[in-house]
């Protein structure tokens, strides 16, 4: 892939109309025109993961919930077994060789993910439970000292419910005012109504970088480059992007990143906040407890460097050794490799559910990944997945924790598709066969 390709994926440059698949080679697809296969060795991509190997009923499973949470690879299920079976103990607090192993294994992966992001520093990676925790973070610790009555935090309108509920509790709280900026009929954002709405008010935008009900990719650069203009801090919700691009903050120019471990083909119940140190330094700490101090008496506490001042409490040491495996994992099949991959799942599948008589796509966007969500007409979103199912196969059906895109698209519920670097077109061929199967229980 080219290096201006790369750049637009991990940045989001707004390439509007003219997104990789674009520029690809081509072929027909029943009319269609749809990019050509990149070579990309998916079976063995598909041998590291056991759980594709999985029946549901009589068929083989058929997974395309990757947005939800992506499966993982034997590599990060080894790295789990290896952890809890041969190097198990709290970190930071013991003097005796497990613990100083599980020290060094758990420092060693935040240095992982600071590399992964490109942060100056690890003491501007902060491990949480998942994204939501990590904006509720940026919310308490960064809303409670910086944003006050008449304040404004700007978000937008294609924000999952953990990007915009956070800031709703903060303006409660301390009077201040959410704003948000509106989509098109594509899903597209419309940046300069953002624009207008960056005032001198705003205290923080904070917008999503891959939509995990539309599959938009916001150009997000162009997004910090507008706020920074206000001297306005921006946060990015990167939960759908880090596993489809690369990300670089330093690029980015952002002050908070947001993801999620899960997604990331690694364990649930661990996340992680990218924050620049400057602001990090400035935030009061989010929680209290262990770890997290230098000195405690009933006067006074004085609080641990960073980034130990945001991790009160035992950490989950597993979960951060099975991101950095996981973190570990993905840079070896290489984002060269895995995004023309999806884009061309992406293209195909597409233009394969184009062609199911009353389906409608929600979510258009000229630069978009992985996310094919619809509708059919005469069919809700909860049938069609429980059909798919006996089929063996998966995907989610419901808002998606998007209520406000549900209500922007006058839907009540979207199925949806989203594809990882393990999926292949005779998946979507399966999905398409499936959705005949719908069609057929409820014609149109
Ligand atoms: N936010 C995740 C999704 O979109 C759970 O399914």
């Amino acid at each position: 892939m080219s290096a201006e390709v790369m750049s637009e994926l991990e940045h989001g440059a707004s390439g509007h109309g003219k997104g990789i698949r674009s520029r690809l080679g081509s072929h027909d697809h029943g009319g269609a025109v749809v990019a050509s296969p990149p070579a990309f060795d998916v079976e063995r991509i598909r041998r590291d993961f056991p759980i594709l190997e999985r029946m549901v009923r009589d068929d083989r499973l058929v997974y395309l919930d990757n947005a939800a949470t992506t499966q993982k690879p034997r590599q990060v299920l080894d790295t789990l077994a290896r952890y809890y079976s041969d190097g198990n103990a709290n970190i930071h607090r013991g003097v005796y060789t497990l613990s100083e192993e599980a020290t060094a294994a758990y420092d060693a992966a935040r240095i992982k993910v600071q590399r992964f992001l490109n942060a100056r520093a690890s003491r501007e990676i902060v491990f949480t439970r998942n994204s939501t925790e990590s904006i509720n973070l940026v919310a308490h610790s960064f809303g409670r000292r910086h944003v006050g009555p008449g304040d404004e935090i700007v978000i937008t309108h294609m924000e999952h419910h953990s990007n915009i509920v956070p800031w709703q509790l903060l303006c409660e709280q301390v009077g201040a005012q959410l704003r948000v900026a509106p989509i098109d009929d594509s899903g597209t954002l419309q940046l300069d109504e953002l624009e207008r709405l960056i005032g001198p008010r705003t205290k923080l935008v904070s917008v999503v970088h891959l939509s995990n009900s539309l599959g938009t990719i916001n150009p997000v650069r162009e997004i910090v480059a507008m706020a920074k203009r206000r001297d306005v801090p921006v946060l990015i919700d990167g939960s759908q992007a880090v596993y489809h691009m690369p990300v670089d903050v330093q690029a980015l120019d952002c002050d908070f990143y947001a993801l999620t471990g899960h997604k990331l083909y690694g364990p649930t119940g661990i996340g992680v906040l990218y924050g620049r140190e400057e602001w990090l330094e400035r935030m009061p700490p989010y929680q209290g407890g262990g770890d997290m101090i230098r000195s405690v008496t009933f006067e006074k506490t004085t609080y641990a460097d960073l980034p130990h001042k945001f991790e009160a409490g035992t950490p989950h040491i597993a979960g951060v050794v099975g991101l950095g495996a996981a973190i570990d994992y993905l840079q070896e099949v290489g984002f060269e490799a895995i995004a023309p991959h999806e884009a061309d799942l992406l293209a195909y599948g597409t233009a394969a559910l184009s062609e199911v008589k009353g389906l409608r796509l929600i979510g258009t966007a000229a630069h978009k990944a992985s996310i094919l969500a619809f509708v059919m007409k005469g069919a809700h979103p909860h049938d069609v997945g429980t059909i798919v199912d006996t089929e063996g196969v998966a995907v989610r059906t419901g808002h998606h924790c998007t209520q406000p895109v549900m209500y922007r698209f006058g839907v009540p519920a979207t199925a949806r598709a989203s594809v990882a670097m393990y999926n292949t077109r005779a998946e979507i061929d399966a999905l398409v066969r499936a959705l005949e199967r719908v069609r057929e229980m409820f014609p149109v």
